[in-house]
């Protein structure tokens, strides 16, 4: 083998070339069997330099090298050629290759090149309120609790009777609350879902319900709709002593384990006893500052053991079953947890705010 052999090489690869045309296939085709990484023909060529006697070395040598720089020109040559045609030609008559059949880019006016990269898309952030309900759930899962949902246009019965909230109670004053021409409503909390499940399923039940909820108020504090994160259990022999462990350590995963959780009597229609439950507060170890109002705690849920009187609502033997509940505002939480001082900000719809959650 010598320099003849390159001679062969070299004009077989013009006259497949030639025969290749513009078909981007049959171009690669050639690629592969004359300039292929692995079993390319001039590897082969390649090869065989080492086995020259040192005479011939230098002749062969720089003959292999005219060939790969040739090959590699025209190879470079057929692709622009290829590319040519994909731009130039009629819409529908694109063959791409791994494509089974022909594709269309754009009408004869509007001819795309297919070749150009493309727009990049800028990435986007899980919005704070969101983190904060999937960090809430992932506690709760792995407590073995079932994620519920309801739904936002609620009726009476579900948002306030069956919650012992009676049609003359404060809590449905039409200050709060948004109201639909047909009777429905936007429900005020998502403790209507608690009714929803316990119709619906017998006990054990352990669930949590995220959701918007809806009010008619709006400042700092507080927006028209908001999020809520429900929580409730029904099981025999449930007492104050399960709430009160479950929510410490709910808490505890939440912020950190060196926060204290304090239980305050409250009082919810829905719940008796009930208690209203505070954090100490995570900015200023309790020495008192603007977030905790001077106080030390910050109020973070409403909770309570569920009112017999829910129980019988939504059929549910309360002789033989008790059960705890609570609720807590997800953007509060949000708010607390990454120092957002505006209610309102959360729901702008702002980017700048998003995008520091990348
Ligand atoms: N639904 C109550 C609220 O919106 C919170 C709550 C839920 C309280 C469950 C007790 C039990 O304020």
């Amino acid at each position: 083998m010598s320099t003849q052999r390159l001679e062969e090489v070299r004009s077989s690869f013009l006259a497949d070339l030639e025969s290749a045309g513009a078909d981007a296939e049959a171009v690669e085709k050639v690629r592969i069997r004359y300039a292929g990484r692995r079993s390319g023909l001039l590897n082969e060529l390649t090869a065989h330099l080492r086995e020259l006697p040192n005479e011939k070395k230098r002749d062969y040598g720089r003959g292999l090298n005219e060939l790969k720089k040739e090959i590699e020109a025209k190879l470079t040559e057929a692709n622009m050629a290829v590319r040519d045609t994909v731009v130039n030609a009629e819409p529908g008559q694109i063959h791409v290759k791994g494509h089974p059949s022909t594709v269309s880019v754009g009408t004869a006016e509007s001819r795309i090149d297919v070749t150009l990269p493309g727009t990049p898309l800028a990435r986007g952030a899980e919005h704070p309120v969101h983190l904060v309900r999937r960090r809430i759930e992932e506690i709760f899962l792995r407590m073995g609790y079932d994620v519920e949902d309801g739904p936002e246009v609620e009726d009476d019965w579900h948002n306030f009777e069956a919650l012992n909230i009676p049609p003359d109670h404060p809590a449905r004053d039409d200050q709060d609350t948004f109201y639909l021409a047909d009777g429905h409503l936007l429900r005020t909390h998502t403790s209507p879902v608690q009714a929803r499940v316990m119709e619906r399923r017998e006990p054990p039940i352990r669930i949590i319900v995220p959701g918007r909820v809806y009010r008619r108020d709006s400042d700092l504090r507080h927006s028209p709709m908001f999020h809520q994160i429900e929580g409730l259990l029904v099981d025999e022999g449930i007492t104050v002593a399960h709430l009160k462990a479950t929510l410490e350590t709910f808490l505890h995963a939440l912020f950190s384990d060196e926060v204290d959780v304090r239980l305050r009597p409250g009082y919810f229609p829905f719940t008796e006893p009930s208690a209203e439950v505070d954090i100490s507060c995570i900015f200023c170890g309790q020495k008192g500052c603007g977030v905790c109002s001077g106080s030390g705690w910050i109020e973070i849920l409403g909770s309570g053991m569920v009112d017999p009187r829910v129980f019988e609502a939504v059929g549910i033997d309360s002789e033989r079953y008790t059960g705890f509940a609570f609720g807590l505002g997800l953007d509060r939480v949000a708010m607390l947890v990454y120092g957002i001082p505006d209610l309102r900000q959360l729901f702008a719809g702002d980017q700048r705010l998003t995008r520091q959650f990348a």
